[in-house]
């Protein structure tokens, strides 16, 4: 695959380590639900070194008063894209407990593999927050393509799209298709199959979080 400005694969032993884990079958639904918060946690705290909204307060220390540097108070969205991404919000939830959450729902038509848009609730005045667009499974590329795309189409500037597992095909369509979003991926995987799931994969993240095969 070619390197794009604006994707990060993360190459990092201990996110690594808890991507075979969730990767082996055996792997309970419990297990794996932890699996993805804390590697979700994990991208997070990468992904956040920039674009983050800032201010600076005044702090008095038992010393001292010096100028110190927060996050922005309610500067950040996350909006997960079901029902997959829901397994990611408490990830960074735990960081930002504040944050809001917006909902897209999406679901890949067995046949075509086309995204189907069925749900959208997003916060207020998300046109001026920083939104993590929150996914697992970056596969074909069409479902967060259509999902940073409707958020576009409701003003929002700032996006950054955070999936675990990626596929070069869907990688290469979002980052194409969305140069000015910040694509994080854990790990990049070989190719998709003929079904459109990521080979060697997880399977469905959806069926694994909730238990529904
Ligand atoms: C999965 C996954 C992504 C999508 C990725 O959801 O969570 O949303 O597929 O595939 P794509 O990159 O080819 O669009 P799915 O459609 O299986 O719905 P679910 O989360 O409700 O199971
Ligand atoms: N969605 C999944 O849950 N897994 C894949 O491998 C591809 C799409």
């Amino acid at each position: 695959m070619k390197n794009y400005e604006n994707v990060v694969i993360f190459d990092h032993p201990l996110i690594r380590h808890k991507i075979a884990i969730l990767r082996d079958e055996r792997t309970s639904m419990k297990e794996f639900r932890e699996l993805v918060e804390e590697i979700t946690t994990l991208m997070t705290y990468e992904s956040l070194k920039s674009g983050v909204p800032t201010t600076d307060i005044e702090v008095k220390t038992p010393l001292e008063t010096c100028t110190q540097t927060v996050v922005k108070d309610n500067s950040i969205v996350i909006v997960p894209i079901l029902r997959a991404g829901l397994g990611m919000v408490n990830g960074i939830h735990v960081l930002f407990p504040s944050a809001r959450v917006g909902h897209i729902g999406m679901y890949r038509d067995e046949e075509t593999l086309q995204p189907q848009s069925y749900y959208c609730k997003l916060p207020a005045g998300i046109e001026d927050k920083l939104v993590m667009v929150v996914d697992p499974m970056l596969a074909t590329g069409g479902s967060a393509c259509d999902a940073i795309q409707l958020l576009k189409d409701r003003g929002c500037k700032h996006i950054k799209f955070m999936a675990i597992i990626g596929a070069p095909e869907g990688v290469t369509r979002v980052a194409e298709a969305h140069p000015d979003v910040d694509i994080y991926v854990s790990t990049l995987d070989r190719c998709l199959n003929e079904n459109g799931y990521i080979l060697p994969g997880l399977g469905d993240a959806g069926d694994r979080l909730f238990g529904t095969k």
